[in-house]
């Protein structure tokens, strides 16, 4: 038996990074997975999105574990396309178990308001949306996680005033995740279910490997190299890594869906190598 056998499992930004990750994680231990990818690209944010093709080889990895994937393409701030592709994934694979919203995008180094806004309507709304998609289809049991970020726990990180309006919408909108889901698990309590975000430091995914995050990263270079950042990455953590890679995230990910969690509810789950505390320390107890 699997940690999750029998669960259908909601992802979304599941094409690739974090997200692909968690389905081949789940589907590894026993889940079906419904998955959406914007699978497009967002004018202020300087990377680009995944691909159509990136989503269908997550669907690939999925059968290679032996488990059924649902994918549609939809953006997480159309709450109407999410609901379509919940119902679609619950029609073909009889029920709904969980939720994993973490599509996200990061739109750093520009002024344009827009980016600010385009980071706090994908990051917060997009949870939000992902969330109202799935409640009716879930039952005593769920459980409902969101990815935050160090980002939205710390402060001077995205949020510098130097690294535009997008850096500051992201911190905020992962603020108001944190948040959201912790009253969320208010919530759900009395019907049995329940709500937990979990933050991650940097994180070795294309999130991390883009033009824009060296830059942040080595502000003292003109354009700085993957190896230039890689000097700099270390400094966030307290381990002495430069990031997790998207299978630590997913461990959290797969504990906070199995019933091995089954009364850990409204929890900021933090995996990031000791970048809080270092940041954080405590108060000293009187
Ligand atoms: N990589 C990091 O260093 C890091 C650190 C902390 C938190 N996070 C968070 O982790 C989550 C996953 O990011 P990642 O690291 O895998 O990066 P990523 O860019 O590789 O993956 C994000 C995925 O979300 C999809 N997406 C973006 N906007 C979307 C939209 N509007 N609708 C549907 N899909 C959309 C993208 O196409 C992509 O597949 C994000 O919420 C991110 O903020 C990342």
């Amino acid at each position: 038996m699997g940690r999750v056998e029998g669960k259908v499992v909601f992802i979304t930004g599941a094409a690739r990074g974090q997200g692909r990750s968690h389905a081949i994680r789940l589907a590894q231990e026993g889940a079906d997975i419904i998955g959406v990818d914007i699978c497009a690209d967002i004018a202020t944010n300087s990377y680009g999105m995944a691909t159509r093709e990136d989503l269908d080889e997550t669907v690939r990895l999925v059968e290679k574990e032996g488990r059924r994937m649902i994918a549609s393409v939809a953006d997480v701030r159309d709450p109407q396309a999410l609901k379509d592709a919940v119902a679609a994934g619950v029609s073909a694979l009889g029920r709904l178990d969980s939720v994993v919203a973490q599509a996200g995008i990061c739109p750093m180094g520009t002024d344009d308001p827009e980016a600010f806004l385009d980071a706090v309507t994908v990051d917060l709304n997009g949870v939000i949306n992902a969330v109202q998609a799935a409640m009716p289809h879930l039952s005593k049991g769920a459980s409902i996680v969101a990815t935050g970020s160090l980002a939205g726990l710390v402060q001077g990180s995205t949020d510098n005033p130097d690294n535009g309006a997008g850096g500051l919408g992201y911190s905020w909108a992962k603020r108001a995740v944190a948040s959201f889901v912790h009253d969320l698990s208010i919530v759900l309590g009395p019907k049995g279910m329940r709500a937990n975000a979990v933050h991650p430091t940097n994180c070795n995914t294309d999130m991390l490997n883009s033009d824009i995050m060296y830059k942040i990263f080595r502000p003292d270079l003109d354009k700085p190299t993957r190896d230039d950042a890689l000097v700099a990455f270390p400094a966030m953590t307290n381990m002495g890594v430069p990031y997790v890679e998207p299978q630590d995230i997913s461990d959290m990910v797969l504990f906070l869906l199995s019933d091995e969690s089954r009364y850990v509810t409204g929890m900021q789950m933090r995996v990031d190598a000791g970048a809080y505390t270092l940041r954080r320390p405590q108060a000293p107890a009187f």
